[in-house]
């Protein structure tokens, strides 16, 4: 068999493959200043030589050099690792030194699963992976597509990663991470947006047209579904809007002219096929409910970009998954979005807003520079926030209020300058 990448990875794999009584004929590497390594020959014309396993520690050189190749691919394994009967591992994939893979876990293709981590029952990991050593992944963690756990860190039950994001060494993942970030810390926060890969965009034009679904038949979901044939009449991607799942609609029950509610919960689970999904719910803590429902790996969720959305600086801009940016919204520089959000239609993000998760912009929102939010915000209509305001969680501002001091998480505040309303 032969090893494509002479590095230091490879070394390690070396070791793996001769632990297991896997003899390594040769290694290919593209730089001919490499002639031998750990005395194993290197060559630099691959004629088709197979098996390859690809010894290349960085994901995104690996998946180009794996589609590059398109051989047999072999998998390997240290003899020290554990590896439940009941778990899966893609081609191609390496299972290092003292590694632990348990129950029911699924490995794709092409990962590194380095020393000592563990992945523990049920976690689902996508192709071109890599867990750095002692990193640990507890039950029921997904990791999507060429994303990569660095050293030491550790995701909690449940939650997910995103494709080809970054988590840093030592971080301690409490809350879902978006596709194409980098983030670390305890508790891991979003940094900023991985540059140093694209492959969210690249593999969309492969797929071409992509499957996509509406949660949430109600007033919302037919905006956003409006808001898909917007976007699929502009010259960005293409959907295939396949329908509604909502738990309060019948089967089968049509969506104005969009389509059919296709069933609740239970039938999205249960979807064989790869599905975009849109949760087009109004209510912040519900759309973060129904998020946390939703346990079908093959369920993504993409950012819906009305084309009119205007951003100043485009470099500066960072957004996570799941986000519905309806007409006529712009941000400026330096802004953050986190995930699941609503702008839903007209909202303006000054300088440096952070935007967190489950937040639901209603038209005409208004957020001055350097305003910050947390999670599952309700903002009314026409709403504004001043400048430098901070706002926690689950904070109601009512339609045409402007906010000019930090609320209290929880509460509802109206009037221009908001105050806190008591319900008694
Ligand atoms: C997350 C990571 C990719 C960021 O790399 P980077 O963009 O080059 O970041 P920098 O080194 O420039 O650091 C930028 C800032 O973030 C901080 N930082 C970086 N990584 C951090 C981490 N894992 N945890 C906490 N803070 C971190 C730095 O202290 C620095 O802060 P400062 O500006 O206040 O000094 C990298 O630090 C990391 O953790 N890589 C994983 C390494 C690993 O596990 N390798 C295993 C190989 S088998």
């Amino acid at each position: 068999m032969y090893l494509y990448g002479a590095s230091g990875h490879a070394k390690v794999i070396i070791d793996v493959l001769q632990a297991a009584g896997v003899k390594v004929d040769a290694l290919f590497d593209d730089d001919p200043a490499i002639n031998d390594l750990l005395s194993i020959p290197v060559l630099h014309k691959w004629n088709g030589e197979s098996p390859v396993l690809v010894s290349v520690g960085n994901n995104v050189y690996r998946k180009q050099i794996v589609e590059r190749l398109g051989c047999e691919f072999i998998t390997a394994q240290h003899p020290s690792a554990m590896v439940s009967p009941f778990a899966s591992i893609g081609e191609g994939s390496v299972i290092m030194q003292g590694a632990i893979i348990q129950s029911d876990a699924r490995v794709g293709r092409h990962c590194i699963i380095n020393t000592g981590a563990t992945i523990d029952h049920e976690c689902s990991l996508g192709d071109y992976v890599h867990i750095s050593p002692q990193a640990t992944l507890c039950g029921n963690v997904h990791i999507g597509e060429g994303a990569w756990i660095g050293a030491s860190a550790v995701v909690i039950p449940g939650v997910k990663v995103g494709r080809w994001s970054i988590v840093g060494a030592g971080s301690v993942v409490l809350h879902d991470i978006p596709d194409g970030v980098v983030a670390y810390g305890n508790p891991c926060r979003v940094i900023t947006r991985n540059s140093s890969q694209n492959h969210s965009s690249s593999s969309r034009s492969r797929q071409g047209v992509r499957n996509i679904a509406i949660y949430g038949a109600g007033g919302l979901g037919r905006e956003v579904a409006g808001g898909i044939r917007r976007i699929n009449n502009s010259c960005g991607e293409r959907w295939n809007m396949v329908g509604f799942y909502d738990d309060s609609k019948e089967v089968g029950s049509p969506v104005s002219h969009y389509g059919y509610v296709l069933g609740g919960m239970e039938e999205l689970n249960a979807v064989s096929e790869p599905l975009a999904l849109a949760i087009a719910v109004g209510d912040p803590m519900s759309r973060k409910l129904i998020h946390e429902r939703i346990n079908n790996p093959l369920i993504t969720f993409p950012n819906l970009i009305a084309p009119s959305f205007k951003v100043l600086d485009d470099e500066t801009f960072t957004m996570g998954q799941g986000n519905i940016i309806q007409d006529g919204c712009s941000a400026t520089c330096d802004v953050v979005v986190g995930s699941f959000n609503v702008l839903n239609g007209s909202n303006v993000l000054g300088h440096d807003v952070i935007v967190g998760d489950f937040n639901v912009l209603m038209p005409g929102v208004r957020l001055s520079g350097s305003v910050q939010m947390g999670h599952c915000n309700l903002l009314g209509v026409d709403s504004v926030v001043l400048q430098k305001v901070q706002i926690g969680s689950h904070v109601t501002l009512g339609a045409g209020s402007v906010l000019m001091t930090k609320p209290k998480d929880g509460m509802t505040y109206i009037g221009v300058p908001a105050k806190k309303f008591d319900f008694k």
